[in-house]
């Protein structure tokens, strides 16, 4: 790809270049990778999940964007929605930088709903003209007719004994205090991952440092923690980050940068999080970050989250040379049962299933054919080893599944397609299972795929761009059920880059 020029990475997004933009916009969509039941960028580059939250009946959902081309540039927050976290509407652009505070990017945040007000806190990003940075949490809401507006004064500058990395505010509020709070990611003097916690009587001024948030266990994480999200999951908190800087263990954190969880209790008066179990990898695939619970009063027993499709400081070259880059993930529903988070798709996810177009029984050894461009997989009922290769071709296997029964282990292997990504970070994935493999659902759309493990035990996801030669499916495992369906469309690639472009 051709190098970026700092001006042309720091371009604002500008109505004159409407027309430019939707030249991109023409290219993107003759990709072959463009998704049909993902969110994806409408141009240029996609990141974290911002701002999701569900507000006025509908779910919204930010993504960090820059318009210009798939590249880490200034970055917007672009605005999608939905009433049922599988068909999203391209709403256009939610949050642009301004003058002063968020002059060089409108960095990750998150959405709490209040009354007829979403509140959207993030990080403004500002540089001076020496392009030190100076990071400061900032406030946008937006209005039941949905329009956003820039509180202009700061929530909080940066906050002393911390290095310039101090952002991401996840804001909550707690009604045994009274207070709302943020928590942030930052790094410490000492260049160590920390949490702080902020607190205020109001939303919109007030606030003051509660203090770090201390993990019971753990002294700190990696040299930075970005995208903490802290959620009352039934009796019990759920708390998301994704540390920069983890060391791999055994099958765990091998991707350039994690994201993980905790399960535990919040001690308030003490600010501390008292783990309840270990902490895991949210998803035990390839490309999974920057995870974002939404701001929701209507499931105080369940989270839904959504994150990146994909790692900072990866690279997904197919996708970039046609002008996009970037993905979220399906949204998942999250509960803790036993102690233990299940992640299932959304409801709807169900939905996607239309024609099947393979069918392997139990008792019968293999079935093959032609994968689909977005498919929904279903193994079933399995007893003994599970082999599928998909997106495979005469020479090429393409990616594989294959589940041992004699070790319980589940391997994913991206190493048989033809486009080879951030092979640094190895190229397959192992899941032990306790309890062994009893079925699996598969989300596989054009340039990405899901799997969904045992009823919501693990998911495992990774981003794939098959050639046109790769169009196999080839499924094994004389022991288990597995049907392929086609999956339909439930994202609109359609050109809309302002709010006065979206469909009404
Ligand atoms: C995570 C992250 C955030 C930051 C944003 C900037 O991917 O680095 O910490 O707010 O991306 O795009």
């Amino acid at each position: 790809m051709r190098e970026w020029t700092t001006e042309e990475r720091y371009r604002e997004l500008k109505k004159e270049d409407l027309g430019l933009l939707k030249e991109l916009h023409d290219q993107v969509r003759q990709s072959p990778w463009r998704c049909v039941f993902h969110v994806q960028p409408v141009t240029g580059l996609m990141g974290d999940t911002n701002g999701f939250s569900c507000f006025d009946g509908r779910w919204h959902l930010f993504y960090q964007w820059f318009p210009y081309g798939a590249v880490h540039g200034l970055k917007h927050w672009y605005h999608v929605s939905s009433t049922d976290l599988l068909t999203w509407k391209n709403e256009g652009l939610g949050i642009g930088p301004g003058e002063i505070y968020d002059d060089k990017g409108v960095f990750s945040g998150s959405g709490y709903p209040e009354g007829d007000i979403l509140y959207l806190p993030f990080t403004g990003n500002h540089r001076d003209e020496n392009w030190i940075r100076t990071p400061y949490q900032l406030l946008a809401y937006m209005t039941k007719d949905g329009i956003i507006h820039k509180q202009e004064e700061p929530l909080y500058g940066p906050v002393d004994g911390y290095t310039e990395h101090q952002r991401d505010p996840k804001m909550f509020y707690r009604e045994e205090d009274g207070y709302y709070y943020y928590l942030l990611g930052v790094q410490n003097e000492e260049k160590k991952g920390k949490f702080l916690l902020m607190k205020s009587k109001q939303i919109q001024s007030g606030w003051q440092i509660a203090g770090e948030l201390k993990i019971r266990g753990y002294e700190d994480f990696g040299f930075m923690v970005e995208c903490p999200d802290l959620e009352k999951v039934g009796d019990q908190w759920l708390l998301l980050f994704s540390p920069q800087g983890l060391e791999p263990q055994g099958d765990e954190f091998h991707n350039i940068y994690n994201n993980t969880y905790l399960i535990g209790q919040m001690d308030f008066d003490h600010l501390e999080f008292i783990p309840e179990g270990r902490m895991k990898e949210l998803d035990r695939g390839f490309d999974f970050y920057a995870a974002q619970c939404a701001g929701q009063k209507i499931w105080p027993d369940k989270a839904v989250m959504c994150a990146w499709f994909g790692v900072s400081d990866y690279s997904y070259p197919p996708a970039n040379e046609d002008g996009y880059s970037g993905l979220q993930t399906m949204a998942r529903i999250l509960t803790i049962e036993d102690g233990e988070l299940k992640q299932r798709p959304c409801e709807a996810a169900y939905s996607l299933k239309s024609d099947i177009v393979l069918n392997k029984k139990k008792g019968e050894k293999d079935v093959s054919g032609r994968m689909p461009k977005a498919s929904v997989i279903e193994v079933k009922a399995v007893q003994g080893d599970v082999s599928l290769r998909l997106w495979c071709s005469e020479d090429r296997p393409g990616f594989t599944v294959k589940y041992d029964a004699a070790d319980k282990a589940l391997v994913i292997d991206k190493s048989g397609l033809i486009n080879q990504l951030n092979t640094d970070y190895g190229t397959s994935r192992r899941v032990v299972l306790e309890n062994g493999l009893k079925e699996m659902q598969i989300f596989a759309d054009c340039s990405s795929i899901e799997i969904f493990v045992n009823d919501g035990e693990y998911v495992l996801s990774a981003r794939v761009f098959p050639e046109n030669t790769e169009n196999g499916i080839y499924c094994e495992g004389e022991g288990a059920e597995i049907s392929v369906y086609n999956a339909g469309t439930t994202v609109k690639d359609d050109f809309v880059i302002f709010p006065e472009q979206a469909e009404k």
